[in-house]
């Protein structure tokens, strides 16, 4: 098969960024260029400090040890497509706000745009490479274009490649995937363009872990994979209620079914609910398909996943106010972490803005920490979760804060939104000193000992267990 020495990636973000980045670090002998139209965004990667637009433990280093070698980030995205072999598309595929499918289908207006950018610059033959998460038969309609505005001699092969990364362990998930899935035609072209990217991926993953399917099977399996994790955490989520209401506890519960080897331990932590840009989205996505499909309770069914999610984040907020003696109004109450999960500074779809929300809804007054977010950010997504209230109204009731002491300084409850390694340190019996009594905390987590912070004198609230205290 043809060996591939130049590589563009169409999008530097969570996913193209740190993809491509080791793509580049795995294969010296591959000039990889990712472009994007954002400019600040480029500016970031190509920052002299590394200050990176994104934050993932280890993306630094392997930066470090590429750029300007063979790793380049550009806006140049005309000159990356004249001159790459194989080309990621690697764009952000938001659900749709307005039009057919609002609030459940996948925007696929960025994929289309760049797949009609490639077709009108290309002057010679592309593999084209769908990396973006999109709903099945988004490859037959990226090929359509294609081929629609093609020139002589100049050639599209289209694969599905969608990314397994995890926020928060990218470059690890990278450098050790448990498989890479590629879905092509299964015509000779199609296949030759498959070992092509698999050839690539061979320079570090072993050849039994690179899965090859067809198109559709591929772009399938992303959502699936998704729709089946998420699922895992309502599914848990649900039994937490139950375990609130009898005394059973969450955690040993998990532990039991998850020593069965069918099921498995892993993604079986209750929590506040599950967040990051892409579960709700890819189910969403997946509920939109059934019901295109006519198979209305396949629809019904990887519905629930999401309502569960809802249902979960809503009932803690009503634990807090119902434990803070049904009222917090004019109340000070701590939020540790905003972004989704830990080790990362993403704050797409978190609990944390939903929890804030509804504070600020009952006219609380919330002291917000986080390690990684950075300030711009929550004040933006706190602004989109209540269109009505103008900034300043909002800064009147949030402040941000520079450290978890502070931010629980004079508060009656800390809520645990996030699970960063640092909350688990804290020192409690210093926060325990410059709170309000009663002193609450709602762990929505799992993250700390409760017992320890009982015998502290807090007041502890647990997801999936009776309050202690
Ligand atoms: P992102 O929003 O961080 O990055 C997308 C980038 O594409 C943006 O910087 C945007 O400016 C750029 N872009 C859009 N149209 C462009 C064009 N025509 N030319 C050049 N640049 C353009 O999104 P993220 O998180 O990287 O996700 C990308 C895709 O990967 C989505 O489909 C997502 O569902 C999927 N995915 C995301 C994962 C994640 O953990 N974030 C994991 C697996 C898949």
């Amino acid at each position: 098969s043809t060996k591939v020495t130049k590589v563009l990636c169409i999008g530097a973000g969570y996913v193209g960024g740190p993809t491509c980045a080791v793509i580049a670090l795995k294969c010296p002998h591959i000039t990889v260029t990712i472009v994007d139209l954002n400019q600040a965004r480029i500016d970031a990667w190509n920052s002299p400090d590394f200050k990176l637009p994104i934050y993932e433990p280890g993306l630094e280093d392997v930066v470090r040890a590429c750029r300007g070698r063979n790793l380049f980030f550009s806006t140049d995205v005309e000159k990356g497509i004249q001159e790459a072999e194989l080309i990621f598309v690697s764009v952000n595929t938001p659900t749709k706000k307005s039009g057919v499918g609002a609030g459940f289908a996948a925007d696929l207006n960025y994929v289309e745009l760049a797949t009609r950018q490639i077709a009108a610059v290309a002057t010679s033959s592309k593999i084209v490479v769908e990396k973006s998460t999109v709903p099945c038969r988004t490859a037959e309609s990226m090929r359509t274009i294609l081929e629609a505005n093609s020139k002589p001699n100049c050639r599209f092969d289209i694969l599905s490649n969608p990314e397994f990364l995890a926020e928060g362990t990218a470059i690890a998930d990278l450098f050790n995937p448990d498989r890479v899935l590629i879905g092509s035609l299964q015509t000779p072209e199609g296949k030759a363009a498959c070992s092509a990217l698999a050839d690539i991926y061979g320079n570090w993953v072993p050849k039994k872990q690179i899965l090859t399917v067809g198109l559709w099977s591929s772009e399938l399996s992303k959502l699936a994979a998704n729709a089946m994790l998420a699922q895992r955490i309502s599914s848990v989520n649900a039994l937490s209620a139950i375990c609130e209401a009898t005394g059973a506890n969450i955690d040993e519960v998990s532990h039991a079914v998850g020593y069965d080897s069918r099921v498995g331990p892993k993604f079986l932590k209750a929590s506040v609910g599950f967040g990051g840009s892409c579960f709700q989205k890819d189910i969403l996505n997946l509920v939109y398909l059934s019901e295109s499909l006519h198979l209305p309770e396949v629809a019904a069914y990887w519905r629930q996943v999401v309502e569960m999610n809802e249902y979960q984040k809503r009932r803690f907020s009503k634990r807090v106010v119902d434990t803070l003696f049904n009222t917090i109004t004019g109340k000070r109450i701590a939020v540790l972490g905003f972004a989704f999960k830990a080790d990362t500074g993403d704050t797409r779809e978190s609990a944390a803005i939903t929890l804030i929300r509804d504070f600020q809804s009952e006219r609380a007054f919330v002291n917000v920490y986080d390690p990684q977010v950075v300030e711009e950010q929550i004040w933006l997504d706190l602004s989109e979760a209540s269109p009505a209230s103008p900034l300043e109204n909002i800064k009147k009731q949030v402040k941000i804060c520079k450290s978890a002491l502070e931010a629980c300084k004079d508060a009656e409850a800390v809520v645990i939104a996030t699970e960063w390694k640092e909350f688990k340190e804290i020192n409690w019996s210093e926060v325990y000193k410059h709170m309000k009594k009663p002193a609450f905390v709602f762990d929505g987590r799992l993250l700390v000992d409760a017992q320890k912070l009982t015998d502290i004198g807090f007041k502890v609230t647990t997801i999936g267990r009776p309050a202690l205290g």
